[in-house]
């Protein structure tokens, strides 16, 4: 008998083909996200699910389903993950490292460009009819290139961000829990510096960290206080390192002169405040969303699950522990 697996979301059709050849799948290709009482439902009597970042994975929902063996998600963040609760049920957890960081890189630059050069608020008032002919100053913006880029969080994806500026003349400055090896600096043209002095020289600052309780409300208040006055912000990692609340307000003092925002706390209810700046350019959460990376991604967290179940080590786990 093939082993029973739960994929929550709608993936595409030759994944679900694949996996079909392994499993015995409950697709829910009607895309609604389960509540977490629904989710534990479906989940019990399977020994494997793919999951994305909506799915909350924690002890209480994995106590209702001993035969869990495997959850792999289909992202690279992995916070809706409780890890320890996974690792103490013996269930493996996968995620999508490395397939996406160009992707993610290039819709950084999008945020950047599109903020700095107010490209979707020159859009609203072309299509709403306003526009009336050619004027010196109308929509100036900020120079990208030449402007000295910040990048909070120097992984794989900043590091993709970082090399993207080489084309802009930029200096790149970071901050990252470790410093890059001294080849790697030389590469990329970027300098280690504090996060004061990350804040108090960048231009335009994007933040690239994973969610986690120490990166909890990471750039709030007091941060956005040290931020150059007109900095162009960016965030397209994961909801909540920002204290959105405290971005509104630095908005709202003008201390901000432009934001490119990707990821919300408590997405997809997002702020409304947020709605309100022409100067903010707003996106819903799809910086890896080419066609061809997001295929990668179901992909690689089919293959995942197929090794996982198996008894093989799956490519991305993420608590080895699991299998001793
Ligand atoms: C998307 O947000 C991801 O973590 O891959
Ligand atoms: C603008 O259109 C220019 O020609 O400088």
């Amino acid at each position: 008998m093939k082993p029973k697996i739960l994929v929550t979301r709608e993936v595409f059709d030759d994944v679900l083909g694949f996996l079909g050849e392994h499993f015995e799948v409950e697709a829910n290709q009607g895309d609604a996200p389960f509540s977490a009482d629904a989710l534990a439902q479906r989940l019990a009597g399977k020994a494997g699910a793919l999951t994305s970042i909506v799915d909350r994975i924690d002890g209480a929902l994995l106590d209702r389903c001993p035969d869990l063996k495997a959850v792999c998600n289909i992202a690279v963040g992995y916070n809706n993950f409780d890890l320890a609760a996974c690792t103490a049920h013996g269930v493996m957890a996968t995620n999508t490292p490395g397939v996406l960081d160009d992707s993610t890189a290039d819709f950084t630059w999008a945020l950047i460009l599109a903020a700095a050069r107010r490209v979707t608020e020159a859009e609203r008032y072309l299509r709403a009819g306003q526009w009336t002919g050619w004027k010196l100053k109308q929509f100036l913006g900020t120079d990208v290139h030449h402007a000295t880029l910040g990048i909070l969080g120097m992984g794989r994806i900043g590091q993709k961000v970082a090399r993207r500026a080489l084309g802009f003349d930029m200096p790149v400055l970071y901050h990252n829990r470790s410093r890059l090896p001294e080849a790697q600096e030389r590469a990329l043209n970027a300098r280690y510096v504090s996060l004061d002095e990350l804040l108090a020289q960048a231009d335009i600052l994007t933040v690239h960290t994973p969610y986690s309780p120490q990166t909890h409300h990471l750039v709030g208040a007091a941060e956005f206080a040290r931020m150059k006055p007109g900095v162009v912000f960016i965030h397209a990692s994961r909801g909540g390192v920002v204290d959105d609340a405290a971005l509104v307000a630095a908005l709202r003092s003008g201390r901000i002169g432009a934001a490119g925002l990707d990821v919300y706390e408590g997405e997809p209810r997002l702020d409304a405040e947020l709605l309100k700046f022409d100067n903010v350019v707003l996106t819903p959460h799809i910086a890896s969303s080419s066609e061809a990376t997001r295929r990668n991604m179901a992909w690689l967290a089919a293959r995942n699950l197929v090794a996982a179940l198996r008894g093989e080590a799956p490519p991305n786990l993420l608590n080895p522990e699991v299998r001793g």
